[in-house]
């Protein structure tokens, strides 16, 4: 736990999920400075609606609870550590109300802070999302780690606004100042791709902006859905981690009738995944654990698991998921997951499970678990 002091009072956080790497705090710098620009900003605060977008661990929820703002959530991890803070610092969790990136609403924000993700596309699905409900005289402050700058932000954010300022450097971070909204944006955040699925069937793919892999179907995953067959007996079937859902769109394609969970952390994955495959037996769970599922009830999962998160790689969650996986599997079970060859998962794999390597080239493998 770090603690963090503001106007008198002492603040603490934790992150969820833990972690190891004691190096690893739940704000940035690039934090401290939008919490800075919008107290020193011209306009005051006291009466002023605000926004707080991409608060990863809660800090900016904490310290602006008592504006009682709209919070928009991305991620279910991202929901549990913003309210894992609150509690820690005694703040009631009806003072912030979460949104979802794809809500509609009335609300008109004064100030919205943001923190710009690492995704471009994602801070252009927040950046739509919050001109839509920005007061004609609101501020956007978009905070960032210098290193990470790419010019791409900046003609994003001259995009939807006039004036783009950009201010000095601080502890290696900086704020964009966004004002003045340009007219008439709008645009529907989804793109479209073309998968054959092994030549076996053309269908287009939909995702929104800031899901995984955009332009083309990841290479790891065809891969792994080219080594995917289905048994007779596998009838309950997840795809761990979905993202757009594409490795369902696979499992039902050899399997019609099978009961398939679908889970991401993302919501914005799991609302691509409900645009890309259906049935009666699709299940769709917005959830960074596998706790709506029952344990030993699976036949067959599989997944491309996650190590990015944001900025940061990390195995840690992969672990986790893989035991969470063994505990829903039944004894005759089978976990069919790809990796990149660096990553080196037969270790932590072997721990939980008897492990077969299915396939392998120079970049990916494809592991077979069971018990
Ligand atoms: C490598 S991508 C794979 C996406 C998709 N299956 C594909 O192959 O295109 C990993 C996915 O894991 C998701 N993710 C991250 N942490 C997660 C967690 N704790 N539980 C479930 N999904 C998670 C990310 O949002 C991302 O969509």
């Amino acid at each position: 736990m770090d603690t963090f002091n503001f106007q008198g009072q002492t603040y603490s956080f934790s992150r969820y999920p833990k972690t190891t790497n004691r190096s690893l705090r739940a704000w940035s710098a690039a934090d401290e400075y939008l919490i800075s620009h919008l107290y020193e900003d011209a306009q005051p605060l006291s009466d002023a609606t605000i926004g707080i977008v991409n608060d990863r661990f809660g800090f900016l929820s904490c310290i602006l609870s008592r504006f009682e703002p709209d919070v928009i959530i991305e991620r279910k991890s991202q929901e549990r550590s913003i309210l894992q803070n609150l509690d820690l610092n005694h703040i009631n969790s009806g003072k912030v109300h979460f949104m979802h990136p794809l809500d509609q609403t009335a609300q008109r924000y004064d100030k919205v802070v943001l923190n710009i993700p690492k995704s471009t596309d994602l801070f252009e699905l927040y950046l739509h999302r919050i001109h839509s409900n920005l007061a004609e005289e609101g501020t956007v402050f978009c905070g960032f780690m210098t290193k990470y700058f790419t010019p791409q932000i900046l003609s994003i954010a001259e995009t939807y606004f006039e004036e783009v300022d950009q201010s000095l450097a601080r502890k290696k971070s900086r704020v964009l100042v966004l004002k003045g909204k340009k007219k008439s944006l709008y645009k529907t955040l989804v793109h479209h791709l073309e998968y054959d699925f092994g030549g076996k069937a053309e269908k287009e793919i939909q995702q929104n902006y800031g899901v995984f892999s955009a332009d083309h179907i990841d290479y790891a995953t065809q891969f792994l859905i080219d080594q995917i067959q289905i048994r007779e007996s596998e009838n309950r079937i997840l795809d761990m981690a979905c993202g757009n859902g594409v490795v369902a769109m696979a499992v039902q394609l050899q399997k019609p009738e099978a009961e398939i969970f679908l889970t991401d952390d993302s919501y914005l994955a799991i609302e691509s995944a409900r645009l890309n495959i259906d049935g009666a037996g699709v299940h769709y769970l917005w959830n960074d654990r596998l706790d709506d599922i029952p344990k030993k009830s699976l036949d067959l999962a599989v997944s491309n698991p996650p190590f990015h998160f944001g900025y940061e790689t990390n195995i840690e969650v992969t672990i986790r998921l893989f035991n969470e996986v063994a505990e829903r599997l039944k004894e005759t079970g089978r976990f069919i997951c790809v990796a990149n060859q660096h990553l080196n998962y037969k270790n932590h794999l072997e721990k939980i499970f008897k492990v077969k390597v299915l396939a392998q080239n120079d970049k990916f493998i494809v592991y077979e678990c069971g018990f």
